[in-house]
C-alpha cells in the first residue's frame, strides 16, 4: 500500500524488504522544495531501522527523477526571506542527501527520467545508480546563470574524469542514460521499460548479503577515497573489527558453509544468511 509523508511530497511502498521511495511532485518535474527536503527526511528516517526494509531504492512519480532545487520556493522565495532562511533551506537538503549518503540500508538510485542540477546530491548520495536509456541528466546550472552549487559540481568531479567534468559543468547540454552510463554517473543504463526489473533484481542480490558486512563495506568505499594507503589499510582493519562486534557470527558460518559443508562458494554468491545465529 503506497504511503505518502507529511506534506504528500514523498511517496513509498515497501515490498518483500525493498522500500521504493520516490519524489512525488510529478506536476513540477519533481523539484525540491524545502517542504519536500523536509518530507524526505522524515521518510528516510522511518525507514531507515526497519526490520523490513532490506534496500532502498529512490526514484520519481511521473516523467522526473528530479528537475533539481526549486526555483521559486527553494531559491527565490527563501532568498526573499533573508541569509538565515536561505542557509536553513540548504541546511534542510543538504542533511537529508548526508543521511542518504551514510545510509543503514544499501540504496540505489532508480533514475527514470530528467536529473539536473541539485538531484546530483541524492544522485551521489546513493550507493549505486541505475538509469533508464531515455533520462536526461545535466548541470544545467549554468543555463540560468549560477555554478553548479550544493554539491553538484563535487558530485561531477567525484564521478567524472576532469575533462568531462568540466564539459559538463561549462555546457549546459544534458546527457541520456546511456551517455551517463559510460561517464561514470550511473552504473548501468537499461530501457524504461525494463528499468524496475533490473533494479529489482539487483536489489535482490543485495538482500541476500550480510548487512551488516554491506553496511561496512559502502562506508569503506566511500571512506578511503580521500585517505592515504597506509590511512585507508589501518581504517579498513578497524572496521571491519567494529563489524565484528554487530556481528561477530557471519563471517565464521561463511566460513564454515565453504570449507566445512561445502555448500557454496564465495566466488560465485553469497553464503545462506538464513542460517546464521543472532
Ligand atoms: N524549479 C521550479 N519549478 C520547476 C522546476 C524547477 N527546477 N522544474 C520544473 N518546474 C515546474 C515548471 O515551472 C512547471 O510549472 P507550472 O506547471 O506551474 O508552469 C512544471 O514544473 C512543469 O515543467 P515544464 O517545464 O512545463 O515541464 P517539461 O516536461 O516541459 O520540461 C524540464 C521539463 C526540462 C525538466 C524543465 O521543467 C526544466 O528545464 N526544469 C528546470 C531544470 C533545472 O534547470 N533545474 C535546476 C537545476 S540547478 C539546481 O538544482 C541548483
Amino acid at each position: 500500500m503506497t504511503e505518502t509523508s507529511s506534506n504528500g511530497t514523498v511517496a513509498y511502498d515497501v515490498v518483500d524488504r525493498i522500500a521504493w521511495v520516490r519524489f512525488n511532485r510529478p506536476d513540477k518535474r519533481n523539484c525540491m522544495s524545502p517542504t519536500l527536503n523536509r518530507d524526505m527526511l522524515e521518510v528516510l528516517g522511518l525507514l531507515e531501522f526497519r526490520d523490513d526494509v532490506g534496500v532502498l531504492v529512490l526514484s520519481g512519480e511521473g516523467t522526473a527523477w528530479s528537475a533539481g532545487m526549486d526555483l521559486k520556493e527553494y531559491f527565490r522565495e527563501t532568498e526573499a526571506k533573508g541569509l538565515g532562511a536561505t542557509r536553513d533551506a540548504q541546511r534542510e537538503a543538504y542533511t537529508w542527501w548526508r543521511r542518504l549518503r551514510w545510509y543503514q540500508k544499501p540504496t540505489i538510485a532508480m533514475v527514470n527520467g530528467w536529473c539536473f542540477g541539485g538531484g546530483y546530491g541524492p544522485l551521489f548520495a546513493c550507493d549505486l545508480a541505475f538509469a533508464a536509456d531515455e533520462a536526461q541528466f545535466g548541470l544545467s546550472e549554468i543555463n540560468w546563470g549560477i555554478l553548479p552549487g550544493g554539491g553538484a559540481t563535487k558530485v561531477a568531479t567525484e564521478l567524472m574524469p576532469m575533462r568531462k567534468a568540466m564539459y559538463h559543468a561549462m555546457m549546459g547540454e544534458n546527457l541520456d542514460g546511456k551517455m551517463a552510463a559510460e561517464w561514470g554517473l550511473v552504473n548501468e543504463s537499461v530501457p524504461l521499460d525494463a528499468l524496475k526489473d533490473r533494479v529489482t533484481a539487483v536489489a535482490a542480490v543485495l538482500l541476500k548479503k550480510n548487512p551488516v558486512a554491506l553496511k561496512a563495506t559502502k562506508d569503506a568505499v566511500r571512506r578511503v577515497g580521500v585517505l592515504s594507503y597506509d590511512d585507508a589499510e589501518d581504517y579498513l582493519i578497524r572496521a571491519q573489527e567494529a563489524a565484528n562486534s554487530y556481528d561477530n557470527h557471519g563471517r565464521k558460518e561463511g566460513i564454515k558453509q565453504f570449507i566445512d559443508d561445502k555448500t557454496f562458494k564465495p566466488g560465485l554468491g553469497a553464503y545462506d544468511t538464513s542460517k546464521q545465529r543472532g
